[in-house]
């Protein structure tokens, strides 16, 4: 008798390992589930301020679809001349200008330059809200910036 529970306690204990570690394994599935998740949830938002939906969403309606400076606002706006951002290597020897590029887009060392300027200053646009000018925040900017000028890079005329 006694050694016959004491076998069924030991074949109950014996169960309860297995099932602790199969919760243990089910919870190392989750935590997997999880980084999966999180990796390509990230990978979803780097995916949505990519330089090409940047563009489209916020530099079309001026530069056009197309880049060639013949957006819609172009027609509303007086006197507005966005520059077709097609021919920038072109116009510079054949050279992509991406310093000059980037900082165009940025616009907040031009304010003295360029006394004219009807470009946006996407420096300060892109700034986190209510946050602004943190190294985040900074960071942020420096981000979407960059794909933008990949993005023109790769709208060239060849
Ligand atoms: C409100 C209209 C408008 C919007 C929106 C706009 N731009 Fe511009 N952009 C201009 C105009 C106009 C110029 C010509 C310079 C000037 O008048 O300021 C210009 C100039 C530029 C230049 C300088 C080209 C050169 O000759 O060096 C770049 C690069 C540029 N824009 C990129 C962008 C990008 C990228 C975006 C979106 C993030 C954008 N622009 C959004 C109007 C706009």
């Amino acid at each position: 008798m006694r050694t016959n529970t004491l076998g069924r306690r030991r074949k109950l204990v014996g169960l309860a390992v297995v099932r602790h570690s199969g919760v243990r394994l089910y919870f190392a599935q989750l935590g997997i589930i999880f980084l999966v998740a999180l990796v390509c949830g990230s990978g979803g938002v780097l995916a949505e301020s990519s330089g090409k939906s940047d563009y489209i969403a916020v530099c079309a309606s001026c530069h056009g679809e197309n880049g060639r400076g013949n957006g819609e606002a172009k027609y509303t706006l007086a006197g507005l001349e966005p520059t077709d951002l097609t021919t920038l290597s072109e116009r510079n020897g054949g050279q992509f200008p991406s310093e000059e590029v980037y900082r165009a887009i940025d616009g907040r060392d031009q304010i003295l330059g360029h006394e004219h300027r009807r470009m946006p200053m996407w420096g300060l646009d892109f700034q986190k809200q209510g946050d602004e000018f943190t190294e985040l925040s900074e960071a942020q900017v420096k981000a979407r910036i960059s794909n933008l000028v990949e993005y023109i890079r790769s709208m060239q005329r060849k």
